[in-house]
Parts: C-alpha cells; sequence; structure tokens
C-alpha cells in the first residue's frame, strides 16, 4: 500500500479542503445563531417588525413586536361582573340613595359609576357628568391618558431643552394640570397604552408619572415603616440622601406594583397649579393621610346638609394593599392582576388587567393550591363582613349627616356644631377610604375593618356632641335608619 505523502498532495487540495472546514465552521456557527435565535424569541416571543421609541405611542405598533400581550390588553373591554366588582358601569348612586346624601354638595352626589377595564378610561372621564356639569383641570389626565407625548411636548414648548426629557415631561406636566379639561383632553387620543409602564429601548418596566415619583419621595422620606418595600427602607438606611427614585431604587418585584400605584391610589389637585399631589407625607396609612390634610386644613368640599369640611377618598388601592398579608409577603399587584399565562411554549403577563375573580387559576392556584371554589369562598366571607359593616357604617353616618342637618335647620349656631361636624368630617373620611376602594376589604381585612370600626364610633360620638350641643329637643331623634342587630 502506497504511503500517503503529503508532499505529494497538491497545494490546490489544501485549499479545497481547507475552504470546506471553513465552510463548516460558517455553518456551525450560522446554526448556533439560529437556535439562540429562537430561544431568544421564545423567552420573549417578540418579532422585532416595528422600531419603538419614546413618540410610538399608538399600542397597535407595540403590538406588531408583542402581539400575545397586545392581544389581552385589547381585552380589557370585556364587561364581565363579579359580586363586588369586574367589569360594568353601574350607577352606584342610583343603586345606593344614601350615597346622594353622603357626597351632597360634591358632583360625586351626580354621577358615581362602579369603574371598569382600562381600556374605557379616557371615554368615561370625557363622558362622566362630574365633568360635563362642573368645571374641571387637566389634572385629571394624569391617571387617564397615554398623557407622555403631551407633557413632553408641552414642557419643550416652554422652553425645557428637548434633550432633557424627565425635566420636560414634569414641566409640561404642570402646564396641563391647571388647564381647563375641555382643552386639555384634546392633547391626548389613548387610554394608558404600553409606554406609560414599559421603557421603549429595553421593555423594562418604569414609571412615568410626576404624581407618584413625588408621591413615593415623600413617603421615602417619611418616618412610615414600609417592610413591604424593601428598596425604600434601604435606602433610607444609606442616609436618605437626594431623591428616591423607584426607577433607579426599586426592585423588579416592587415596579409589579408601583407601576399601578401611578394611579390606583389616594390624591388630591393642590392649590391653583391643580397640582396632582398623593398625600404620603406622614404615611400611607389612612390615618397619616387625614393627618396631612388636616395640618394644611384642606377640604374637597362643603357639605350642603351639614357644612362640614369635607374630604373626598379616591380609589385607595395601593396604600390599603400596603396594609395586607400579601403585600407583606411580597406579592405585588401583577402577580394577582397581570398574572403569567401559558401561551405555546411561552409564559406572559396577561395584560387583559381585570378582577382576579374573573381568573382564579392563574391568579391564585399558583400560591394557593386549594381549587377554584374554595378560593372563592375565602375571598366571599372576607368581602361579606366587609360590605355588612360598611352598610352600618354608612347608615351611622347618614344617621349623623341629618341630625346635623335638622340641628342646622332649626338654628344651631356653627360654633354649637362645630364638634359633630368634625365628626362628620372623621366618620366620612373613614367610611369612604373603604368604600372608595376597590376590593371590598379584600386587599386589607383586618386594616379595612379597623377604619369601619371608626367610622361608626365617630358617627355616634357626632350624635352624641350634637345632643350635648342643643339637646335633643332641638330635632335629634334615634337614627332612622339603624341596621337592625
Ligand atoms: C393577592 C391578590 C391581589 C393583590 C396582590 C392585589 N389585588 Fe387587587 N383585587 C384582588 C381581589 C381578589 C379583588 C376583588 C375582585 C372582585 O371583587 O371581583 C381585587 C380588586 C381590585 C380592584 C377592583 C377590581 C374590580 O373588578 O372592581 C382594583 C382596581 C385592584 N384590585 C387594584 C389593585 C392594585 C392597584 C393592587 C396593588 C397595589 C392590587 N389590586 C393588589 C386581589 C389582589
Ligand atoms: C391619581 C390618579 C387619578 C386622577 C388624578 C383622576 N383619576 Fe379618575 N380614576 C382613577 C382610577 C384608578 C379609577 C378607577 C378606580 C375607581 O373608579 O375607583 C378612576 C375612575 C374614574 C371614573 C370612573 C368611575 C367613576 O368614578 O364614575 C371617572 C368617571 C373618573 N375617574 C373621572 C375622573 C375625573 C373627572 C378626574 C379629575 C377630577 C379624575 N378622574 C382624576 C385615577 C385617577
Ligand atoms: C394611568 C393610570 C392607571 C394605571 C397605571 C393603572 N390603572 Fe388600573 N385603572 C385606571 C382607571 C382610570 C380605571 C377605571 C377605568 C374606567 O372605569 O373607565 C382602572 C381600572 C382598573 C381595574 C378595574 C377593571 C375592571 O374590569 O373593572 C383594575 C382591576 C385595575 N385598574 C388594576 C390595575 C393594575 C393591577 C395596574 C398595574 C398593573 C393598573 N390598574 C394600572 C387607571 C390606571
Ligand atoms: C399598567 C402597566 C402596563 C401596561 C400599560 C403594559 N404593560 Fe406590559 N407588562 C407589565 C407588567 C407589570 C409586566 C411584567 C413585567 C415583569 O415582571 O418584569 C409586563 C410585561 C410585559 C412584557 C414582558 C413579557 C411578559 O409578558 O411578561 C412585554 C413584552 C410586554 N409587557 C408588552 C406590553 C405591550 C406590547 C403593551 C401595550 C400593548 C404593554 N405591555 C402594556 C405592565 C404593563
Ligand atoms: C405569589 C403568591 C400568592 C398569590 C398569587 C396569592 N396569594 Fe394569597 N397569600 C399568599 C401568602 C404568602 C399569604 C400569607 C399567609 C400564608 O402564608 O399563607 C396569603 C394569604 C391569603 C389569604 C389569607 C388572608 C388574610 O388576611 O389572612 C387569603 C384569603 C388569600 N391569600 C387569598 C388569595 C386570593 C383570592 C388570591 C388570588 C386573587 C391570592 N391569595 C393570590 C400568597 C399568594
Amino acid at each position: 500500500m502506497k504511503k500517503l505523502n503529503l508532499r505529494s498532495i497538491p497545494t490546490g487540495a489544501y485549499l479545497v479542503i481547507f475552504a470546506v472546514l471553513a465552510l463548516l465552521t460558517v455553518g456551525m456557527l450560522l446554526l448556533l445563531q439560529n437556535i439562540n435565535t429562537h430561544q431568544a424569541e421564545a423567552r420573549q416571543t417578540s418579532f422585532r417588525v416595528a422600531n419603538l421609541t419614546e413618540d410610538v405611542v399608538d399600542p397597535a405598533v407595540w403590538g406588531q413586536n408583542f402581539p400575545i400581550q397586545y392581544d389581552s390588553y385589547k381585552r380589557t373591554v370585556d364587561i364581565a361582573r363579579t359580586r363586588f366588582g369586574g367589569s360594568e358601569a353601574i350607577q352606584k348612586v342610583a343603586d345606593d340613595t344614601n350615597l346622594k346624601i353622603i357626597f351632597n354638595g360634591n358632583p360625586f352626589a351626580v354621577d358615581y359609576r362602579e369603574e371598569r377595564g382600562h381600556a374605557y378610561m379616557l371615554i368615561d372621564q370625557r363622558e362622566t357628568e362630574r365633568v360635563k356639569q362642573f368645571k374641571q383641570p387637566g389634572a385629571c389626565l394624569h391617571c387617564h391618558a397615554s398623557a407622555l407625548p403631551a407633557y413632553y411636548a408641552k414642557g419643550v414648548e416652554a422652553g425645557v431643552p428637548a434633550a432633557d426629557r424627565v425635566a420636560a415631561i414634569q414641566k409640561g406636566f404642570e402646564v396641563i394640570n391647571p388647564m381647563p379639561y375641555a382643552d386639555a383632553t384634546k392633547l391626548v387620543e389613548h387610554p394608558i397604552t404600553c409606554n406609560d409602564c414599559h421603557d421603549p429601548a429595553t421593555m423594562q418596566l418604569r414609571i412615568t408619572r410626576p404624581g407618584f415619583l413625588a408621591g413615593i419621595d415623600a413617603l421615602a422620606k417619611s418616618k412610615d415603616p414600609v417592610p413591604h418595600l424593601p428598596s425604600v427602607e434601604r435606602w433610607r438606611a444609606a442616609g436618605a440622601k437626594g431623591t428616591y427614585n423607584p426607577n433607579t431604587e426599586a426592585s423588579r418585584q416592587e415596579m409589579r406594583s408601583f407601576v399601578c400605584a401611578q394611579c390606583h391610589v389616594e390624591y388630591y389637585f393642590k392649590g391653583d397649579a391643580k397640582l396632582v399631589v398623593f398625600p404620603w407625607q406622614n404615611g400611607l396609612k389612612m390615618d397619616q393621610i387625614e393627618a396631612y390634610y388636616d395640618t394644611i386644613a384642606f377640604k374637597d368640599f362643603v357639605h350642603k346638609d351639614t357644612g362640614a369640611n369635607i374630604l373626598k377618598a379616591q380609589h385607595p388601592e395601593f396604600e390599603t394593599w400596603s396594609q395586607g398579608v400579601h403585600a407583606q409577603s411580597g406579592v405585588a399587584c401583577a402577580d394577582c392582576h397581570m398574572p403569567y399565562q401559558r401561551v405555546g411554549a411561552s409564559k406572559v403577563s396577561d395584560h387583559q388587567v381585570r378582577s382576579p375573580m374573573l381568573n382564579i387559576n392563574n391568579a391564585c392556584d399558583t400560591c394557593h393550591n386549594v381549587g377554584e371554589q374554595a378560593i372563592k369562598d375565602r375571598v366571599q366571607v372576607i368581602q361579606d363582613r366587609t360590605s355588612t359593616l360598611m352598610k352600618r357604617a354608612e347608615t351611622a353616618l347618614v344617621a349623623l349627616i341629618q341630625d346635623i342637618g335638622k340641628a342646622k335647620a332649626a338654628g344651631a349656631t356653627d360654633a354649637q356644631l362645630a364638634k359633630a361636624q368634625d365628626m362628620h368630617r372623621k366618620a366620612q373620611w373613614r367610611f369612604d377610604f373603604v368604600a372608595a376602594e376597590n376590593s371590598m376589604g379584600f386587599h386589607a381585612p383586618g386594616e379595612t375593618n379597623r377604619i369601619l370600626a371608626e367610622a361608626i364610633d365617630y358617627a355616634r360620638q357626632g350624635q352624641i356632641e350634637l345632643q350635648k350641643a342643643v339637646g335633643v329637643k332641638a330635632g335629634v331623634e334615634a337614627p332612622p335608619n339603624a341596621v337592625k342587630p
């Protein structure tokens, strides 16, 4: 057998072998890259078709890259109901005429509905009688529209350099807040969209709302212990320097609640500038917020029947959740309201933000493996207890309002009424803090019941104060509509 003589192989053959090897290597690399891309696609289920930037507001364009999330986002138009929640715009003041008495002197006595899906937030705001019959400011848009481009444009118009996005958004927010609502709402066209919660370049969660940025900084600077917000505690421990910025400080799990807390919170409009303020300077608890309002002598309206200076509570979901066992266990809003769902090979976040009672399998069973009916029963017990106690608080509050009204009509002086009016303010703030919260006690059952117990106590104390001041004969009677035991 002839020995292979390397020197006898022509140079051309070397070149051919080299070329084949090179091609094989390139082929292998291409294959690997292909696999990697597929894996990445499976992870992100994203098809980067559209170039997403800060200027892309239309969710349909984002939907080209993220069709699954867009698909579920669109389903927030659904109108399924649950016992105490869900998505039908029931008129509360028609359902429960006590609410007309309680809010007499405030636009809520005219139009107050059950809230519904995110898809409706802008249209519902434009069409409520609270906007049609009463003057409202551009500040209302903070939580009802994809307002970033409008804020940014107005900020640049007012002279902030276009390159400084954050400053321009803040400035534009300040410009739009005091505008008449009818003018301001022309500057926006979408309800909440993708860029309100996501950075278009990285898809990371982000906070975009000036009200929350200022509010969480004020909270961080307060002394209220917030063990459920570890990044805030860490920032305090490190000396509380400068500004607490959730976009750089907060953990991913905290951001899964913070994005919601941009809107699902108690707020008020400060001064003629109508600045949207989250009143967390003392902390997140009902009493701490009340103390803040008392310090600045704030009122939302003067009650028509009693003359008391009343606070109108607004959807304190974040504050209430903060007092509950789920927050303490690190369970975020998104865990229950945007749970993971399996779509083909991938797990994605369900962007149909809705009542978890319509989605128990994904929303609760992941942690409480007890079956759908058992979960339903547990929620029902909590909500029924709250609802019954809330009715009692409502009854007590209405009784106080009617008694003060009668005493006033019979000629009682302001000085005589002062203490009872103060009790009215306290009782109503507590009742409303629960009534305006949308989980019927579920987010924090113990805290909710404590608040309602105080509401009942203050209402009855108010009646006693009234009796001491003007005597029973001035028209004060036993509560007309007391709940039977
Ligand atoms: C442990 C699960 C869980 C967490 C965490 C949670 N929620 Fe809820 N939430 C519920 C349940 C259960 C209800 C009651 C739904 C019903 O009655 O249909 C509810 C009700 C609501 C509603 C009213 C829904 C409706 O259909 O009327 C809103 C709004 C809401 N939550 C917002 C939030 C926000 C914001 C956070 C975070 C700050 C949060 N929730 C955290 C479980 C949760
Ligand atoms: C800090 C955020 C925020 C601001 C500011 C805000 N809203 Fe809302 N609004 C919400 C949230 C969250 C809901 C859903 C929860 C609820 O209805 O309790 C809501 C619900 C509503 C609804 C539907 C339910 C209802 O109450 O009839 C209307 C209408 C509405 N808002 C109008 C307004 C108007 C008018 C203003 C300005 C005076 C305003 N909103 C300002 C967050 C906000
Ligand atoms: C830009 C403000 C904003 C943000 C951010 C926001 N919401 Fe809402 N949310 C609203 C408003 C306003 C409504 C009421 C819309 C209406 O009634 O027309 C609402 C309604 C809801 C409802 C009631 C849905 C139904 O079908 O009745 C739930 C539940 C809810 N939001 C939870 C969340 C959660 C959880 C997050 C965070 C992942 C979140 N929201 C983020 C403003 C916001
Ligand atoms: C109210 C805030 C909010 C809005 C609006 C929103 N998202 Fe999300 N999105 C979330 C949250 C919360 C997560 C979970 C992120 C995490 O755990 O890090 C998420 C996750 C995602 C992810 C990562 C993969 C996944 O499913 O977990 C993609 C992609 C995404 N969203 C796309 C979109 C698109 C597209 C839109 C608009 C059609 C949109 N989102 C609107 C809150 C929002
Ligand atoms: C990410 C995990 C997680 C999810 C999702 C979750 N829970 Fe929980 N839940 C907990 C933890 C942790 C506790 C604390 C008590 C414990 O250790 O069992 C708890 C406690 C509870 C309690 C007792 C409440 C109390 O005040 O004592 C109820 C009721 C409950 N969960 C219902 C629900 C419902 C309904 C859902 C879905 C809407 C849900 N949970 C979703 C983790 C979760």
